[in-house]
């Protein structure tokens, strides 16, 4: 088991591929400590898997710093996020701009600010962000989801840099389309729904997300000890045509 002994803090985890990287960090032997706003999935999860459970909105200090209230942390994965219904900018407000931005950007920015310092202090730790395909390219979403992701690749390619000396690794995962919740959480904006089909995944099926939880679960572990400041794509070659 690649992952004994090790405690993961995972955002997101009631859900899609949040739970999956829980499922599959507990089956690799790590301690859970699962992080949702969304109490009565959360609970199910904690059920399922008898683990730590955090209720709460990420990008609040209180819930932050109880994540981090403990021995150590070996591993964070900042994987909460929120879609932005694929709209083009001319018709983004300040309301979906503040809420995507803030969910997908200063909730992870938050969380790496207070755990680095324990990591440092350890001498070891990973971080893992879920961005996107839309980290890497411009037509995968949204204007402001695809912004949020841009930048929150930025932060994983400077958390790498500065801190990889200290034995802290800083890597991100770019998922396709995957078969979660997300994409039925709102209606799409039908001018960029358009626009976003033409590019459809090269094979012809949504990725599940199991299969961005080994993915994830390889990049954690010591496995992937001399990989830094990467973000690897798990998206059936959509992002590769
Ligand atoms: N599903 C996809 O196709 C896809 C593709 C690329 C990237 N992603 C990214 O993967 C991550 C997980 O998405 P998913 O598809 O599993 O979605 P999901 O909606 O199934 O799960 C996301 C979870 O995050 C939680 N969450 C949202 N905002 C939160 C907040 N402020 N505080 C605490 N919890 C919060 C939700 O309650 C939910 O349980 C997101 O960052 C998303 O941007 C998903």
């Amino acid at each position: 088991m690649r992952l004994e002994g090790k405690t993961a803090v995972i955002t997101g985890a009631a859900s899609g591929i949040g739970r999956a990287m829980a499922r599959k960090f507990a089956a690799e032997g790590a301690n859970i400590v699962v992080v949702d706003m969304d109490e009565g999935r959360l609970g199910k999860v904690v059920a399922e898997l008898e683990c730590e459970m955090i209720c709460g909105d990420i990008t609040d200090e209180a819930v932050i710093a109880k994540m981090f209230d403990r021995e150590k942390v070996d591993i964070l994965c900042n994987n909460a996020g929120i879609l932005d219904a694929l709209t083009p900018l001319h018709l983004a407000d300040d309301a979906l701009y503040e809420r995507v931005m803030h969910v997908n950007v200063a909730g992870p920015f938050r969380a790496m600010r207070a755990v680095l310092p324990k990591m440092v202090e350890a001498g070891s730790g990973t971080i893992l962000n879920t961005c996107s395909a839309a980290a890497l390219t411009g037509g995968r979403a949204g204007a402001v989801y695809t912004a949020s992701k841009h930048a929150l690749l930025g932060f994983t390619r400077s958390t790498a840099w500065f801190y990889g000396g200290q034995g802290v690794r800083c890597n991100a995962i770019a998922p396709g389309a995957i078969e979660t919740k997300m994409h039925f959480r709102q209606q799409p904006n039908m001018e960029g729904f358009a626009a976003y089909q033409k590019h459809f995944s090269t094979m012809p099926r949504q990725g599940k997300a199991g299969e961005v939880a080994a993915l994830a679960a390889f990049l954690v572990s010591d496995d992937a000890s001399y990989v830094n400041g990467e973000i690897i794509s798990v998206d059936g070659g959509w992002n590769s045509f």
